[in-house]
């Protein structure tokens, strides 16, 4: 396996700084959910230490005692500027943003802006469970597009879908996933125009859940919804959450299109400031200062993600994996294993790994699991040899 993981410089691999010991001290969802002798391959955390200039933001603002209300832009300009260094766009307008609590709360409220209750929102599935029951708890009903048997956007399902969510007339809105929880799918910008152009044609209003747009892997570049053209009426949700480890230190911020900053202007203040300030000044300073630290991390997956790749090719060659460009998950298809429905209960139940059971993301999700890369590379060897020895007794 070494040739496989040459290239990255592992005294600067933040997937290599932690023991399972000290991983297992954690209190956060991924590793108190399961007893000690399963290894936690689920919910999307990472096995990191957090960015230095976070952890140095973060204390210096606890040792002022800075734990008032959230104030000023530093949030939206850092993520600007983030923008322009690293995708080269520079239509992130501070003044188009407001902040919200999380992603998933900032998808409601930009929800709230473009619906009704009863009114549909378009999913690609498979996709992120919660898509599914935040837009139910906000009164909203969704319209399935299922991606294409390549994974990627099926321009021609999404077209059908937005029949049926514009029938009678009604508001409807499309919530894209990009870069796509669980398959890792970077959406290209001739993807996204197309998307963008079929919305305009039906009156369909986007929301794009960015929140995983900064860990791309393998040189490919994300392409903001809002860079694209036809996308000015858009609206997006981008944090950094997942980049850099900070669920636990939430606030987002939601993003118009120039056609959409009057929609924008509707988003009510308690949104805002319910937004943790200790979370916006940790969210400021990994966009600002937490660059270098995401290249050490996104070659470590990028070598992960061949790892998992060649190790199932090794043990476990019946089960169809795509790479994917994007994010720290792999979607496997498990459906050739025969175990049914749920291979993720067999896995944990004979091979003791937790990684989440398909059928949680929609349509098409039975018989896949989605496994997360954001660990060690032993944890990922030692993962598929359990998952081998559950499938082979
Ligand atoms: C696509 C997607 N959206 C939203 C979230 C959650 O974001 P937040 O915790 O900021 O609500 C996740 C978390 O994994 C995600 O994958």
């Amino acid at each position: 396996m070494s040739g496989v993981l040459s290239g990255t410089r592992d005294s600067m691999n933040p997937l290599r700084q932690l023991t399972i010991d000290q991983l297992r001290e954690r209190t956060s969802l991924k590793w108190r959910e399961y007893p000690d002798d399963v290894l936690p391959l689920w919910v999307a955390e990472m096995d990191v230490p957090l960015a230095e200039p976070v952890v140095r933001a973060v204390t210096d603002a606890l040792a002022r005692g800075d734990t008032g209300y959230p104030a000023g832009t530093a949030y939206p300009q850092a993520l600007a500027e983030f923008a322009r260094r690293r995708w080269g766009w520079d239509g992130l307008a501070v003044q188009r943003t407001a902040l919200v609590p999380d992603v998933m709360h900032g998808v409601v409220e930009a929800l709230r802006l473009v619906t009704g209750p009863g009114d549909a929102v378009v999913v690609n599935c498979p996709v992120y469970p919660p898509f599914y029951e935040f837009v139910g708890h906000a009164g909203r009903r969704i319209v399935e597009a299922p991606l294409g048997a390549d994974l990627r956007l099926d321009l021609g399902a999404l077209e059908e879908a937005f029949h049926r969510a514009r029938a009678g007339g009604r508001p409807a809105a499309y919530l894209l996933c990009s870069p796509h929880n669980p398959t890792g799918v970077l959406h290209t910008a001739d993807e996204l125009a197309a998307v963008a152009s079929l919305a305009g044609r039906h009156g369909v209003r986007v929301v794009a859940d960015e929140i995983h747009a900064p860990v791309v892997v393998g040189g490919e570049r994300f392409v903001p919804y809002l860079s694209v053209p036809g996308a000015e009426n858009g609206l997006s949700l981008m944090s950094a959450s997942k980049g850099w480890n900070l669920a636990g230190l939430r606030a987002a911020l939601l993003i118009a299109g120039p056609a959409a900053a009057a929609d924008l202007a509707r988003v009510p203040f308690e949104a805002s400031v319910s937004t943790s300030h200790i979370g916006v000044i940790a969210h400021t300073a990994a966009f600002r200062d937490g660059e270098e630290w995401l290249d050490a991390l996104v070659a470590g997956l990028d070598d992960n993600r061949r790892l998992l790749a060649a190790l199932l090719g090794e043990h476990l060659p019946a089960i169809g994996y795509q790479p994917g460009q994007a994010t720290y998950l792999a979607w496997l298809d498990c459906r050739p294993l025969g175990l049914g429905d749920d291979p993720a209960a067999v896995f944990l139940d004979s091979g003791r790994v937790a990684l989440n059971p398909g059928s949680a993301f929609g349509t098409g999700g039975g018989g896949h699991v989605r496994l997360n890369l954001a660990t060690a590379p032993e944890v990922i060897a030692e993962a598929v040899s359990r998952m081998a020895s559950a499938v082979t007794g």
